[in-house]
């Protein structure tokens, strides 16, 4: 073979390893567990006894004593708080950008800046926003938190379209099936590792003096949630679009902050987690993959300060992650491991899902009923919760996006 097509290759391996590695962490992470055999022993925190030992029996005692107790300990504990809907703020709405023949004219896009000002100054996000043409009006959308620029050029060229593409948006597919889809980009608010909070929007809330998150206050993901909130404020005022029918999605970072957007703001209708992992689906307890002690080293602010007294004390939190799903009740949620995902722990997504499950069926609904994962690549839908695993590592597929659409269309689409 010739010299220089060989280097080519051994190199390409070489990167190939390194990011494979990256992925799992596994660059000097021996203390990393992957084998099902280790997952410690562990007592999952009681979902339907309140934090003052009273059994929750019905739903109205759900509603008004133990989820408002859950949320709290999310809020201070887990994610950190973000300010109280009282809170004053003024937004601002501005479409800068409306392209009616989007995709030869299958959609409409339109590119809305929400300005959020308050006495302290303002800060601006771009989402985008793909309504189907020509269907009977007001849709139902899909909300994404999105790694992807919304400012940047990607969306005029063949990302969009493809339906192949890892991790692109089958735009095509989402508007054929009726959806509206809104992408919310990640860093407008909190840069993705933020650690200084100057320049982020919590500095728009900081009282007199204060120039860092407290350790109760909003870390990286409960701002970027925040965001999703005043995204969906948006689509509230767009007739367009059916605000009552709103699913949020994400990612990996983003399908944490989609299922904690949607336990917190109970106007969005559904929630789709894709590979979240550790502080998404994943159980804590379990420490398989990704744990606490890991992400609190690499993004130290992703929670809130207070998440960091938990490390290597996990068994301690007075909650785990069943009880984020739970709080989404009744509402469907749907949850995406992959196989190769280890990081993820899709052992421990799916448990967080079956667990919460308990709540659902309180609620009248249905949840998973097998302590067993699914098959690979086989999901499961047929409830108010739902999950599959497939092959292949950390992405979303159009197999998956496919599952999403199917979940969505059963519960958001009216004519069904
Ligand atoms: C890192 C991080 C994960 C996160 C992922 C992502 O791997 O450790 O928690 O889910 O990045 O957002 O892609």
């Amino acid at each position: 073979m010739h010299i220089g097509i060989m280097k080519f290759q051994v190199i390409l391996m070489m990167v190939m390893m390194v990011m494979s590695f990256g992925r799992e962490g596994k660059e000097g992470d021996k203390d990393v567990n992957y084998d099902e055999a280790k997952v410690p022993a562990y007592d999952l925190p009681e979902l339907l006894v309140t934090a003052e030992g009273r059994r929750i029996t019905t739903a109205e005692e759900w509603y008004s004593l133990r989820r408002p107790q859950i949320m709290s300990l999310f809020s201070n504990l887990v994610y950190g708080r973000v300010p109280e809907p009282s809170t004053p703020i003024k937004l601002t709405f501005r479409e800068v950008k409306k392209d009616e023949a989007f995709m030869r004219g299958k959609a409409t896009r339109k590119d809305v800046e929400i300005q959020i000002k308050t006495e302290k100054g303002a800060k601006t996000m771009r989402i985008l926003l793909f309504v189907p043409n020509g269907v009977t009006k007001p849709v139902p959308a899909i909300m994404k938190h999105s790694f992807n620029n919304t400012r940047s050029g990607d969306f005029d060229v063949g990302f969009l379209r493809s339906d192949r593409l890892k991790n692109g948006w089958p735009l095509g597919k989402i508007l054929d099936a009726g959806f509206a889809f809104c992408a919310v980009y990640h860093e407008d608010l909190v840069r993705h590792n933020e650690v200084e909070f100057r320049d982020s929007i919590h500095r728009l809330f900081y009282p007199e003096g204060q120039s860092f998150p407290k350790a109760h206050e909003w870390g990286v993901l409960s701002a970027c949630a925040w965001g999703g909130m005043r995204a969906l404020d948006y689509l509230e005022a767009d007739t367009e679009i059916d605000a009552e029918r709103v699913a949020i999605m994400g990612h990996s970072k983003m399908g944490k902050t989609a299922l904690w957007t949607a336990a917190q703001d109970q106007r969005f209708a559904m929630a789709i987690s894709a590979q979240s992992g550790c502080a998404g689906a994943a159980l804590w307890r379990r420490k398989s993959g990704e744990t606490l002690k890991k992400m609190v080293t690499r993004f130290p602010y992703w929670l809130c300060r207070n998440a960091q007294k938990f490390v290597e004390q996990e068994d301690d939190l007075p909650v785990d992650q069943h009880m984020l799903l739970a709080c989404i009740a009744p509402r469907p949620v749907y949850v995406h491991s992959g196989v190769k995902d280890t990081w993820a722990d899709g052992r421990g997504e799916y448990l967080s899902a079956y667990h919460a499950s308990e709540v659902y069926r309180l609620l009248g609904k249905k949840g998973l009923e097998s302590e067993k994962s699914p098959e690979v690549g086989k999901a499961v839908m047929d409830g108010e919760v739902g999950y599959h695993i497939r092959n292949g590592g950390h992405s979303i597929e159009g197999g998956d996006w496919e599952k999403f659409i199917q979940f969505a269309s059963k519960h958001l689409k009216k004519e069904n």
